[in-house]
């Protein structure tokens, strides 16, 4: 069987993130060429510097650039997109319409995936028109590089505001810590790392064990104890915080799409 041709337009943060993990697993069923204004060095796959260098038809096409990029370049893409070609997008808030208005007969797949997929740990949401529909070949390409799950479009932007953005939360959390850390009289580069061997242990142990994050977060927690005291200050704030900052970060994914 001949390997999958994919064409990634885009090798910034979340494009390069993809191809590095797609590098790193050898993804053997696929063909990858990239588009980047800015030649890559670290890759050594075939790159272009525009889309008039590539010959033929890719099976999938990928587009990682800035939503506000997309709208400029969109057409350029037309002579390179056959009625095969399977369109991804991963712009945050670009809806399926969007691409449908170009791209008629096409099918078209929403990515959502999330800087991890670089160390093949990621989780990228999927969506396509009509609830039910699945694409198993662009399945097999994200799983390569971690969890995907299928979602409706209606779901996909408070989702996207969670798994998109979530690794911005965790790093949050981890440099608040280690800033704590600091206070204690520890080497900043030290309480840095103290803080990110936190972080990972705790995911590492939630990632190996069969109880839920509750179960772990009481199995810490004595009553009446150091973690009881800390828990009882963050609880109640906690979950309101992140409500009005999840639907925060939704309504700005809305916005974009306009
Ligand atoms: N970052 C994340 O965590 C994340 C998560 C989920 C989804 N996304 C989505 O991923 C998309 C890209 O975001 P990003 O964070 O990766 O942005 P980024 O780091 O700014 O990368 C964008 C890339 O697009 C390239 N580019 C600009 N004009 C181009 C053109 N005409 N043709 C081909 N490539 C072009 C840029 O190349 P030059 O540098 O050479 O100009 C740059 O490498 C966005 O739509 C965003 O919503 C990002």
């Amino acid at each position: 069987m001949s390997k999958h041709r994919v064409l990634v337009i885009g090798c910034g943060a979340m494009g390069g993130s993809l191809v590095r993990g797609w590098v790193n697993t050898g993804a053997q069923d696929f063909d990858f060429e990239i588009v980047t204004p800015t030649p890559r060095t670290d890759f050594h796959l075939l790159q272009h510097q525009s889309v008039s260098t590539y010959k033929g038809h890719p099976d999938i096409i990928i587009f990682a650039v800035k939503p506000q990029i997309l709208d400029k370049i969109i057409k350029d893409y037309m002579p390179v997109i056959s009625p095969d070609t399977t369109i991804v997008s991963v712009a945050a808030g670009k809806t399926i319409d969007f691409f449908t208005k170009h791209f008629p007969k096409n099918k078209i797949v929403r990515a959502m995936p999330n800087l991890p997929v670089s160390v093949n740990q990621g989780v990228t949401l999927l969506t396509m028109a009509g609830n039910t529909a699945r694409h198993s070949v662009v399945e097999t390409l994200f799983s390569q590089v971690g969890s995907c799950f299928w979602v409706s479009e209606k779901s996909f932007d408070s989702l996207t505001a969670l798994t998109g953005s979530g690794p911005a939360y965790i790093y949050l959390l981890t440099e608040i810590l280690g800033k704590i850390i600091t206070m204690q009289d520890i080497d900043k580069t030290e309480a840095i790392d103290m803080a990110k061997a936190l972080v990972s242990g705790s995911a590492e142990l939630m990632r190996h064990s069969i109880k839920s994050p509750e179960e772990l977060r009481q199995a810490v927690t004595s009553p009446k104890g150091v973690t009881a005291a800390a828990l009882s200050v963050l609880m109640p704030d906690m979950q309101k915080l992140f409500d009005k900052a999840i639907s925060d970060a939704a309504k700005r994914s809305k916005e974009l799409s306009k």
